[in-house]
């Protein structure tokens, strides 16, 4: 692989120790994938920060960056922690779970990671079209790559913190043009009415397709695909597959140049009401939302809902979302509503990423496939799909 000066220099340990192991991480990844050369990153996205996920070995690893000193050298955000940092929700944790958690948090910050965590960093700062990032977090790669064309693979949490140190990855993969090209045309038809129904399609997707496919629609306006449903259909195919971008018809900014470029004699045919088959419905103990977290419209949107009558059905309803769009939402109002109807907030935290008191047998309501798929797997708790007529 060919290197600059300066990456020899790092290489060699004449930026420090640490940063020498990143980079050699970094080199023998790209090494891997055949990568030619480094590529600088203006923003690095890093996942696995929930302790339930980490747990005292991931802990240890960050303690010891922290005590050489170590700072990321780009603009880093980082995935939701787990509830146990949540006002409303630390009292079902344990003290050492709490401690532990905020020393993870704390680290990270140190390191100069950003205040609001989430898993929808374009929030925070929008990266442009043809910007290089290295993210982790399936759903946030596929929105980068998708629907604003800038460019990262799907990077593991450790990479994508050893990115954000030395500031470059490997350029491989989806960080070369030919890679992003389609080579399967999805065709979907009939109607995405709603969020739920965006997530089953993209999670069929998923489960069809293994190369990067040009998704088309036959009776669907971009406005009966609001963001939310494609942030859903995003996160659904990034939890059935290892897929890091789609091109969609009518959302990817150049996706008439990557259809003039393709090749796309492969086809796979979706109809929609044959997907539409899991049992689903409007009612049960907790509901919730905010997988991938809620942007400012989508929260405005939820508590039309719940002001309709929807909190009447669930005995609690969690909202996730970054300190940023509950900020947001907090000025406008929408918090206070919210509460009103007894919401309670999974600030900056996931539900899904927390290891939930499977003793507690509580049934969860949810309009995210991701959630619905990875719930039951983590937590032991049994989770329905929101009835699609709802949201
Ligand atoms: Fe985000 Fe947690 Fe879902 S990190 S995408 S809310 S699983």
């Amino acid at each position: 692989m060919y290197l600059t000066r300066y990456e020899e220099r790092m290489l060699q340990g004449e930026e420090g120790e640490v940063k020498r192991k990143a980079l050699e991480v970094i080199v023998k990844i790209g090494e891997v994938v055949g990568a030619e050369r480094l590529i600088d990153v203006v923003h690095a996205h890093v996942s696995g920060i929930s302790y339930f996920s980490i747990g005292d070995y991931g802990l240890e690893l960050l303690e010891e960056l922290q005590g050489s000193g170590t700072k990321v050298t780009v603009f880093t955000t980082a995935n939701p922690y787990s509830l146990a940092l949540t006002p409303d929700f630390c009292k079902l944790f344990e003290e050492h779970v709490i401690a532990k958690q905020r020393r993870i948090v704390d680290i990270l910050k140190k390191m100069g990671v950003a205040e609001s965590f989430t898993c929808t960093p374009y929030l925070l700062r929008t990266p442009k079209q043809g910007e290089h990032l290295a993210w982790a977090e399936s759903n946030a790669v596929l929105y980068a790559n998708s629907v604003l064309d800038a460019y990262t693979n799907r990077e593991g949490g450790i990479v994508a913190l050893m990115a954000a140190i030395v500031g470059k990855t490997y350029c491989g993969g989806m960080h070369l043009y030919k890679n992003r090209i389609p080579r399967v045309h999805v065709i979907v038809r009939g109607s995405i009415r709603s969020r739920v129904v965006a997530g089953l399609v993209g999670y069929k997707i998923g489960e069809l397709v293994k190369e990067v496919p040009y998704i088309s629609f036959t009776s669907v306006t971009p406005s009966d695909l609001p963001i939310g449903s494609i942030k859903q259909m995003l996160a659904a195919l990034g939890t059935s597959s290892d897929l890091a971008m789609a091109v969609i018809e009518r959302v990817t900014p150049n996706y008439r140049e990557y259809l003039r470029r393709a090749d796309l004699s492969k086809r796979v045919v979706i109809n929609v009401e044959e997907i539409v088959k899991e049992p689903c419905t409007s009612s049960g103990d907790v509901l919730f939302v905010g997988c991938p977290h809620l942007d400012l419209e989508e929260l405005k949107e939820l508590t039309l809902l719940l002001e309709r009558g929807l909190a009447n059905n669930f005995r609690e309803v969690w909202v996730g979302v970054s300190a940023k769009v509950f900020e947001l939402g907090y000025r406008l109002g929408l918090v206070q509503k919210l509460r009103e109807h007894g919401v309670k907030f999974a600030v900056n935290a996931c539900p899904v990423v927390t290891k939930l008191d499977t003793s507690n047998k509580v049934e969860i309501v949810t309009d995210s496939v991701k959630a619905f798929s990875y719930i039951p797997r983590i937590s032991g708790r049994s989770t329905s799909l929101l009835d699609p007529k709802v949201w």
